[in-house]
């Protein structure tokens, strides 16, 4: 039986296309949902062209009501019974309530060589910085944000007149490079660590 995976997304999702363009016949998974938390995300478009199924939890008329919107969406997820989530430019931040009800079924890819640069802005932060590498990082999701056991590790070189922009641009591949491996590995219980250079 093959693990049944739920991607998470807030935007164009190209990380979610990566992936599940990565789960072949040969996979030991494949891909049962693609939720957003967004609507309009781009994402929702491209796994439809795919044939996986979405859902859309949208988190605005929650007002900040962390619990009510994280209920809607563990019941959504519970229906898909996946074994494994993937959050791909997943926007929302979960509680510690909620992660713990996935406790070590869900992964997250955050763009930065973790545990340097937590949270948001990480290409302007490794510039303003000084950086002579950076990179991205797919860990398991715990209650600390971004900080669960990095699984896998891609790095690129930083270059003198790299903007904010152009050094995401040059990081998204690496991203759909090293995402899919991750899953693959830990979908196969194979929790040998990820290290990608480019
Ligand atoms: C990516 O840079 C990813 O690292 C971050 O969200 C961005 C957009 O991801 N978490 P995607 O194109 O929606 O997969």
């Amino acid at each position: 039986m093959k693990k049944r995976v739920a991607i998470l997304i807030s935007g164009g999702g190209s990380n979610m296309v990566a992936l599940t363009q990565d789960m072949d016949a040969g996979h030991p998974a494949e891909p049962v949902l693609v939720l957003s938390n967004n609507p309009n995300a781009g994402g929702l478009a491209k796994a439809a062209d795919m044939g996986i199924p979405t859902v859309v939890v949208d988190h605005r008329p929650f007002k900040g009501n962390r619990e009510a919107f994280e209920a809607e969406l563990h019941a959504a997820l519970l229906a898909a019974n996946p074994d494994i989530i993937c959050l791909a430019g997943f926007m929302r931040i979960l509680t510690p309530e909620f992660t713990a009800k996935w406790e070590g079924k869900m992964l997250n890819i955050h763009p930065s060589i973790l545990p340097l640069f937590t949270g948001l802005h990480t290409h302007q932060r490794a510039l303003d910085a000084g950086m002579a590498v950076h990179g991205c990082t797919v860990h398991r999701v715990t209650a600390e944000l971004d900080g669960g056991p990095i699984l896998g590790q891609a790095v690129i070189p930083v270059h003198a007149d790299d903007t904010p922009d152009n050094l995401a641009a040059r990081l998204l591949p690496m991203e759909h490079r090293l995402y899919p491996m991750v899953l693959r590995k830990f979908a196969g219980n194979d929790d040998t660590k990820v290290a990608l250079f480019s």
